[in-house]
C-alpha cells in the first residue's frame, strides 16, 4: 500500500517509514497552513484535507498529516498547538519563567488520515512528563525540557529512549494497527 505523508519535514517521512514498514511511505511536500484551533487533531485534519485538495496525488491513494505540541497542564495546555511559533518568538526560557519547578505537562501528536472514498480519521499519541530546566542538547525543539514520566533524563539527554516511547510514534503504531 501506498501512503503519502504530507510534511515539510523529512524526519517525520523516516520516521513514517520505520514504523508502517509494510507501506510505501512517499513525502508529499505541499503548502498547508495551520488553522487556528486548540485542537491538534483539527489541525491534522485540516491540514490532511489541504494537501489532498492542492496536490494532485491519484485519487485512490492515502494521504496522512500530523500535528504535535507540548501541552502544560497549570497553563491550560499551552503552548499546545502553538508550541513551535510560541517557541520561536518567544523562546523556551520564557515557558519556564511562567512555570513552578516540576510542572506537569505532556506531548500529544495526532496523525489525520484520508481514505480514498471513505471517512478521514485520527490517530493520537501521547506521553505525559514534567517541565525541567533544559538537560541535555539532542532531540529538538522542547525535547530538553522535558522529563519523561518514571525517568531521571530529559528527552534532551536521552533522545535514543525517547524514539522507543514518542507521541508520534503511538500515534503511528495505531494508524498502522487500523492499517
Ligand atoms: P509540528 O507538529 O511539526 O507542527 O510541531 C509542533 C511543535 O511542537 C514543534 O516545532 C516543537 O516545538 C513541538 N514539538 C512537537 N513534538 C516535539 C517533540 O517530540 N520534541 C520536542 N518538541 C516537540
Amino acid at each position: 500500500m501506498k501512503i503519502y505523508f504530507a510534511t515539510g519535514n523529512s524526519g517525520k517521512v523516516e520516521n513514517g517509514r520505520n514504523i508502517l514498514s509494510d507501506c510505501s511511505v512517499e513525502q508529499l511536500d505541499v503548502e498547508m497552513f495551520e488553522s487556528q484551533s486548540g485542537s491538534i487533531q483539527e489541525i491534522a485534519l485540516s491540514k490532511v484535507g489541504q494537501a489532498v485538495e492542492k496536490s494532485d496525488v491519484e485519487d485512490d491513494v492515502f494521504v496522512i498529516a500530523d500535528d504535535s505540541g507540548l501541552f502544560v497542564d497549570n497553563l491550560n495546555g499551552f503552548p499546545g498547538p502553538l508550541s513551535s511559533p510560541f517557541d520561536s518568538m518567544v523562546g523556551k526560557e520564557r515557558l519556564l519563567d511562567l512555570l513552578d519547578a516540576g510542572a506537569d505537562a505532556e506531548f500529544r501528536a495526532a496523525i489525520a488520515l484520508h481514505i480514498p472514498d471513505g471517512e478521514d480519521q485520527v490517530f493520537t499519541g501521547n506521553v505525559e512528563g514534567e517541565i525541567v530546566r533544559p538537560r541535555g542538547d539532542g532531540g529538538f525543539g522542547y525535547d530538553p525540557l522535558f522529563l519523561p514520566k518514571e525517568n531521571d533524563e530529559t528527552w534532551g539527554q536521552d533522545p535514543e529512549f525517547k524514539e522507543k516511547i514518542s507521541h508520534r510514534k503511538e500515534a503511528l503504531i495505531k494508524l498502522k494497527q487500523f492499517l
